[in-house]
C-alpha cells in the first residue's frame, strides 16, 4: 500500500467548457481514491506565483499566469493509493496532442496553455502545493 495525497487543478478551461464533472467523475472512479478537500476558486497572482514558481523566467510563464487568473478553478486535494502518478496518467502529457487518447488533455484538450489539468508532480510538489492551496491542511 502506498497511501498519498495530491493537488489536482482543474483550470479556467476546465471550468468554462463545463468539464469539471467529467474530470472529477475519472477521478472518483479510481479504486480507493477519495475527494478530501475541493474549491470552487479563482485564483490570484500571489497564489500562482508560489504555486508556478519553478516556472519563473520561462516564455510561458506570464500567459500561463494570465490565463490561469482568468476565472474560476476547481482546486481540490484527492488521496489514495499511489494517487500522485495516478492522476499524472488520468490527465496525459503537458502537451495534449502528445496526451494519448483515454487521457483527460488528450481527450479534449489542444492547446499546451489550456490543457485543463492540473496535478502535482511528485510527494514533495504535492506538500508543497496542498500548502499553498490549503494552508490549513
Ligand atoms: P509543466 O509543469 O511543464 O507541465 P505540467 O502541467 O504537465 O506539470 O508546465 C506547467 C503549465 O504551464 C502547463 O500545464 C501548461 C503551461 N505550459 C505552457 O503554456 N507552455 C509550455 O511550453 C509548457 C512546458 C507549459
Ligand atoms: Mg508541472
Amino acid at each position: 500500500m502506498s497511501q498519498q495525497r495530491t493537488l489536482v487543478i482543474a483550470k479556467p478551461d476546465a471550468v468554462r467548457r463545463g468539464l469539471v464533472g467529467e474530470i472529477i467523475g475519472r477521478i472518483e472512479r479510481k479504486a480507493g481514491w477519495t475527494l478530501t478537500a475541493l474549491e470552487l476558486r479563482t485564483l490570484d497572482r500571489a497564489t500562482l506565483e508560489q504555486h508556478y514558481a519553478e516556472h519563473v523566467g520561462r516564455d510561458f510563464y506570464a500567459p500561463l499566469l494570465e490565463f490561469m487568473s482568468s476565472g474560476p478553478s476547481v482546486v481540490m486535494v484527492v488521496e489514495g493509493e499511489r494517487v500522485i502518478e495516478g492522476v499524472r496518467v488520468l490527465a496525459g502529457a503537458t502537451d495534449p496532442l502528445k496526451a494519448g487518447p483515454g487521457s483527460i488533455r488528450g481527450d479534449f484538450g489542444t492547446i499546451v496553455r489550456e490543457n485543463l489539468v492540473h496535478a502535482s508532480d511528485s510527494e514533495e510538489s504535492a506538500e508543497r502545493e496542498i500548502k499553498i492551496f490549503f494552508p490549513e491542511r
